[in-house]
Order: structure tokens, then C-alpha cells, then sequence
């Protein structure tokens, strides 16, 4: 479990990249940032496109850069969205989550509230395929 000082820059860090957020066609912005063991920070907003189901949610631009860079463990992952509402997770970014983020922290806030969950309890029962198979 993160100490509050680094939940609290991972939550700043997500409201950062909230605002670059491309949310043309559902006025709805987010942002997440994801916190990797070698320390390193990276963003990711949603978005959005004409042919709506090529939209990317914000948690998995974040995950998606991670890996991208190079960091291959995730240890925790911050989500905003509107300031008055808590965000919870899509269920398509938890079953990317339980994929290249199994043991991370997700630390939602929103409407005063600030909820902290592991990968496991935001999706329980996720559908697993052996890699090779
Ligand atoms: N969205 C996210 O970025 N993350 C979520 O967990 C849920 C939804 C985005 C996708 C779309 O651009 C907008 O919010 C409305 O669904």
C-alpha cells in the first residue's frame, strides 16, 4: 500500500493529464497516472474517437505508455474523472489491469472520496488465457 504523500502525487499527477483529455463526443474527461517500481510516473487521459469503440480509456493509455517505456511492474494506478464523482474503472481496463497490473494499488477520487482497491477485488473472477495456448 502506497504512504498518503505518494498517493497523493500519483491522484495530482492523474488530475494533470485529466486535462489532456480528448473527450470530443462525450464531454466526459479522465485522467489516471500509473506509479512503476523503479519510480517512474506515467499519464494517460482518454481518448476518444468518431468510430467510438476505437476510444481508449485513460487507465489503459496510462498502462499501455508504461509498458510501451519499458517498465514492466506497475505498483499502483490513480484514476479522476469530474472532481464531483468517484471513478471506478471500466471493466475492460480491469481485465487490462489483471493482465499487466495484478498486484497494483487503484486509487480512485472523486467527490470528496478517496477509495483504494487491489486488481483482484475490482475484478474477482477475470477471464485468463495461458499465453501459448
Ligand atoms: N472512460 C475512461 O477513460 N475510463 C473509464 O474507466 C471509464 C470511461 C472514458 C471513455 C470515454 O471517453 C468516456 O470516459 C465516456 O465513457
Amino acid at each position: 500500500m502506497l504512504d498518503t504523500e505518494a498517493a497523493d502525487s500519483l491522484i495530482a499527477a492523474a488530475h494533470r493529464a485529466r486535462q489532456r483529455a480528448y473527450a470530443p463526443y462525450s464531454g466526459f474527461t479522465v485522467g489516471a497516472a500509473v506509479l512503476c517500481a523503479d519510480g517512474s510516473v506515467l499519464p494517460g487521459c482518454n481518448i476518444e474517437n468518431g468510430a467510438l469503440g476505437a476510444t481508449v480509456c485513460a487507465e489503459r493509455v496510462a498502462m499501455f505508455s508504461a509498458i510501451a517505456a519499458g517498465h514492466q511492474e506497475i505498483v499502483a494506478i490513480a484514476v479522476v474523472g469530474a472532481p464531483g464523482r468517484l471513478l471506478t474503472p471500466c471493466g475492460v481496463c480491469r481485465q487490462v489491469m489483471r493482465e499487466l497490473a495484478p498486484d497494483a494499488d487503484v486509487i480512485m477520487e472523486g467527490g470528496g472520496e478517496r477509495l483504494v482497491m487491489s486488481v483482484a477485488e475490482l475484478l474477482p473472477a477475470p477471464f485468463e488465457l495461458q499465453p501459448g495456448t
